[in-house]
């Protein structure tokens, strides 16, 4: 099995990459960790646990990291998400506590504490904790094995400015700080989940599994999809944060290369912007492994093959 920690601001589409988690028996989930984005920090912390809920796996910890960025101030997305940030199921309030320690001095003390190079970090939303823990235990960087994340955009462009991704802008110094710290970076750009759109029938084989977590999928997404469809005029919306977790369990699945890739942080104009050298027009270091192409019809068969496991 692969050791990971997940942090993510649920967020519909964070809740489904939680549920591929939790359905997939090659993953170690040592913790959840939430972070403030889709929906400030009270929200998602509260989300991850009703989704460990619905799943029936109260073993899993959850934590509460950083309640806003490094520099800037919050920028949240109920335009999308809803109120909640997980609108569209009824889902009741969690009994599983949240706990006590700080998500960021659990990312440093489990680090520390488990094998070098056997612990993935999952990054589904801003990167303010990994930063801040980067920060606090520079010696992590060598422990880490990878972070996989969604964010950014290249050739598809942003999606909250022309040139930002909704992830990286609300915090493009801390995921400044994660692309220079020398770990291994497997990165989901716009242009992977521009193309892993859930249409009417993916929806619908998620209500077919008729179970809570079937259907509570499906509820979710039918309530996510409404912007992006008005949004791209698309048959359904992208399902962005799973994408990460996939490429853990089936990386066959997608297609991509190791560039440079540095965050914009001065500009007014494209602050936010990952600025990726796909043709290797620069001699700067290769810092991740950018990923542009996915077998969609594969990736949404994974998902609902595992999540017809909870
Ligand atoms: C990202 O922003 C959030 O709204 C989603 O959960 C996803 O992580 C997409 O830009
Ligand atoms: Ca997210």
């Amino acid at each position: 099995t692969q050791k990971i920690i997940i942090d993510t601001d649920p967020g519909q589409d964070d809740a489904v990459a939680i549920l591929l988690a939790l359905g997939s028996p090659e993953l170690d989930i040592l913790g959840i960790v939430a972070v403030a984005g889709n929906v400030p920090l009270a929200l998602t912390e509260k989300n991850a646990r009703k989704i460990c809920e619905l799943a029936g796996r109260t073993d899993v910890p959850v934590y509460a990291g950083a309640s806003r960025p490094l520099v800037r101030p919050l920028i949240t997305a109920e335009h999308v998400h809803g109120e909640s940030g997980l609108n569209g199921p009824a889902l009741p309030e969690p009994a599983l506590p949240l706990q006590a320690q700080h998500g960021v001095e659990f990312l440093v003390e489990a680090l520390m504490r488990e094998e070098a190079g056997t612990v993935t970090l999952c990054t589904l939303g801003a990167m303010t904790n990994v930063a801040l823990a980067l920060n606090r235990e520079p010696r992590i960087a060598g422990r880490i094995k990878q972070i996989v994340m969604m964010g950014g955009g290249f050739f598809e462009g942003g999606n909250i400015t022309p040139t930002a991704e909704f992830n990286i802008y609300i915090d493009a110094h801390a995921a400044e700080v994660v692309f220079s710290a020398g770990v291994p970076i497997v990165m989901m750009p716009l242009d992977v989940t521009h193309k892993a759109l859930t249409t009417p029938p993916r929806i619908q084989a998620f209500r077919e599994l008729n179970t809570p977590v079937g259907t509570a999928t499906a509820e979710m997404l039918e309530f996510f999809e409404r912007y992006d469809v008005d949004k791209y005029g698309s048959l359904g919306g992208p399902l962005h944060d799973p994408t990460v977790i996939a490429w853990l369990l089936k990386p066959e699945l997608f297609s991509g290369r190791e560039c440079n890739v540095e965050i914009e942080t001065g500009s007014a104009l494209t602050y936010g912007m990952t600025v990726v050298d796909w043709w290797g027009v620069t001699d700067r270091k290769k810092n991740a492994t950018v990923m542009r192409d996915i077998d969609a019809d594969g990736f949404f068969a994974l998902l609902v093959e595992r999540l017809g496991r909870l």
